[in-house]
């Protein structure tokens, strides 16, 4: 047999052992293919490979890890498999950059060494501590599957790209303790330095259901004490993975906060990945730095239900503080929703969204996203259209830009909201549910209006990104739902009836909390060719997806503006740019 021969029998036999679903089991809920996660990949197909995201040249990713700012540079460092495209054989790689946008691959930072993490060096932060330099903090994974908490020093601070790292041998720095899930302790935060002079992170856990963020205090940060209360604790939501939690002002409504932040105009944000379901939810609240516990506002939901950073393919999130900017990024993972045989197939999975400002909105009652202004350097080819009206049922072409590969903005004008469609209580509050009642081909009052991305032209594949504006019978206030539905996005055909050999097209949507007073409503949406971000109302509601068009690609692929509401929209604006893809991409020293 020649070479591709035997290539494309090792793959068939991946494949076959793939059916058998030969998978050991979950931890951390990634599905372990144990058979799968040291296969080497064959060939990359580029189909739907990202041209402005971050993503590696092949190979699985996960977790973004310790983003932090530093002589200079941005440095990302995330979780990946140097040996196949599903979860496993999991080290730090590393990646630098001027402005967010080029990215330089440098050599992995850390990768399982020592009797601590030997079983795996998983998720955790860097924390800038004065005097010494960046300091990382991360989770290890002992031969027995013990999660413990470990820290790695730069060999040369001075060194802006931190290329080397060091555990040093007093090592770990902390173990769960005779009250803790050992399998159940992991992702530990930048950590900030408190009045009292003692160090603080929080690290994710779980008893029985409840999750937990417990809080460590040092000294010096090598000795790590728990506290004697988690910062903040909830029944019935399971594992918390990746905490993150830090301060935002209640008066400035334009610039981030960094963690050490003391002042009577702050609220904090407590954010958590939720393992059972993977999605995140986060809180506002009050922190209390004396007692170091952390309790969410009245009016903010603490479980299922609450509000998250992003209502779609989004998780294992992270923020930083970047004080050459004086703002707080925020990094996000957003996994493939086709199948793990199409990710071995490719030989790639995972990417991470463009890194978003965080701030709080001016209403003080959730937190607002934006796209860093850096990814607008890639704006190329323009254009604008203006007042344009759109009756209903009517489709109008975006032209003049290559739209799997583009950033569009838009401002509908709507005018009166008399003929929403009542919020009949009947109807589900899910919004996911509500979405995949009323899709865009579902005629309604005020829409849904909205974009059409990476459609073709008789809308075989679309994926629509769309608001429709309900009326709540009770108070008459509107009701706007935003909808990022995967449903006709690819006509790809599923392998398998397995729900693993399915791919994954759901109607992500959420509510987006505005009263359209002016009788406006704006979309922002970064396209590029699997994945669509969408900001709604300038960044309240933010919905990722990742979608698998095979029609509907590169020049193949079109973009509109539809109405299928009785309710004519005006366009008031539409600004659409092509987007360039950075000329340093990520593949260095991979
Ligand atoms: C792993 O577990 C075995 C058996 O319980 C025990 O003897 C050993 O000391 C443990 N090793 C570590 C590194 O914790
Ligand atoms: C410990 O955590 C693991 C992983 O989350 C879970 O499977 C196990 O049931 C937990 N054990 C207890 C006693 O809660
Ligand atoms: C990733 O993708 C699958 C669909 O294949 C989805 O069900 C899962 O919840 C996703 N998210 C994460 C964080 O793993
Ligand atoms: C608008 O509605 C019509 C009629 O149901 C449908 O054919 C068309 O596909 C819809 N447009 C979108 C974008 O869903
Ligand atoms: C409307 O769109 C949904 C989602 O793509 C699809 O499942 C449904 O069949 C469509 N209905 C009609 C009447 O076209």
């Amino acid at each position: 047999m020649g070479a591709s021969n035997i290539a494309y029998a090792l793959l068939l036999l991946v494949l076959i052992n793939l059916s058998n679903h030969n998978i050991k089991g979950t931890e951390a809920f990634h599905q372990i293919y144990e058979n799968l996660q040291s296969e080497s990949v064959e060939s990359v197909n580029h189909l739907h490979r990202t041209g402005f995201h971050f993503q590696p040249p092949k190979h699985w990713i996960n977790d973004p890890n310790g983003p932090v700012y530093y002589k200079g540079f941005y440095h990302l460092f995330y979780q990946y498999n140097p040996k196949g495209a599903v979860w496993g054989n999991i080290i730090w790689a590393h990646s630098v950059s001027k402005d967010l946008v080029n990215w330089e691959a440098l050599e992995p930072a850390i990768h399982p060494s020592k009797w601590f993490d030997i079983g795996g060096t998983w998720s955790g932060s860097i924390t800038l501590v004065p005097g010494k330099g960046p300091i990382i903090i991360y989770t290890g994974v002992n031969q027995n599957q013990t999660q413990i908490q470990s820290y790695a020093i730069p060999q040369d601070p001075s060194d802006p790209y931190l290329r080397k790292w060091i555990k040093p041998d007093d090592n770990p720095i902390a173990m769960p303790d005779y009250t803790m899930n050992g399998s159940a302790f992991r992702d530990p935060t930048t950590a900030w330095l408190a009045k009292d002079g003692h160090w603080r992170t929080v690290v994710g856990s779980r008893r029985k259901d409840r999750g937990i963020a417990y809080i460590y205090r040092s000294r010096d940060f090598k000795h790590w004490v728990k506290a004697k209360h988690p910062v903040h604790s909830k029944e019935s939501t399971g594992m918390w993975e990746c905490p993150d939690f830090f301060p935002v002002s209640l008066t400035d409504f334009e610039n981030g906060l960094d963690l050490d932040y003391v002042g009577s105009n702050t609220k904090h944000v407590l954010k958590v990945s939720l393992d059972i379901t993977r999605y995140e939810y986060y809180t506002l609240g009050r922190y209390d730095p004396k007692t170091d516990r952390y309790i969410p506002d009245g009016d903010s939901p603490d479980g299922w239900d609450g509000l998250r950073f992003d209502y779609g393919n989004f998780y294992a999130s992270k923020t930083f503080f970047d004080y050459k900017k004086n703002r707080r990024i925020l990094w996000g993972w957003a996994n493939e929703s086709d199948t793990v045989q199409d990710d071995i197939l490719k030989g790639w999975a995972g990417i991470q969204v463009i890194p978003r400002t965080v701030l709080l909105d001016t209403s003080k009652k959730q937190l607002v996203f934006w796209p860093v202004e850096e990814i607008e350097s890639l704006r190329g080819n323009y254009i604008r259209m203006n007042n344009h009206e759109i009756k209903k049922g009517q489709r109008l072409e975006v032209k003049g830009i290559t739209p799997a590969q583009a950033d569009v903005e838009v401002t509908f004008y709507v005018g009166s909201l008399e003929k929403a469609e009542p919020f009949d209580p009947s109807f589900t509050f899910i919004p996911f549910d509500l979405c995949k009642m009323k899709g865009s081909n579902v005629t309604g009052g005020v829409g849904p209006f909205g974009l059409i991305t990476l459609a073709t032209p008789d809308l075989e594949e679309y994926t629509p990104v769309f608001f429709r504006v309900f009326k709540d019978t009770s108070n008459h206030n509107p009701k706007v739902l935003m909808c990022s539905d995967a449903r006709p996005s690819s006509l790809k055909q599923d392998r398998g009836p397995l729900p693993k050999e399915r791919m994954y097209k759901p109607s992500f949507a959420a509510f987006v909390d505005t009263d359209m007073a002016d009788g406006r409503i704006s979309l922002r949406i970064l396209i590029d060719h699997s994945v669509v971000e969408s900001f709604g109302a300038l960044g309240k509601t933010v919905i990722t997806s990742r979608v698998y068009p095979v029609k509907a690609v590169k020049e193949n692929a079109h973009l509109y503006v539809f109405n299928n509401g009785t309710q004519s929209v005006t366009v008031e604006s539409l600004d659409a740019w092509n987007m360039e893809t950075p000329l340093q991409m990520n593949d260095g020293a991979l």
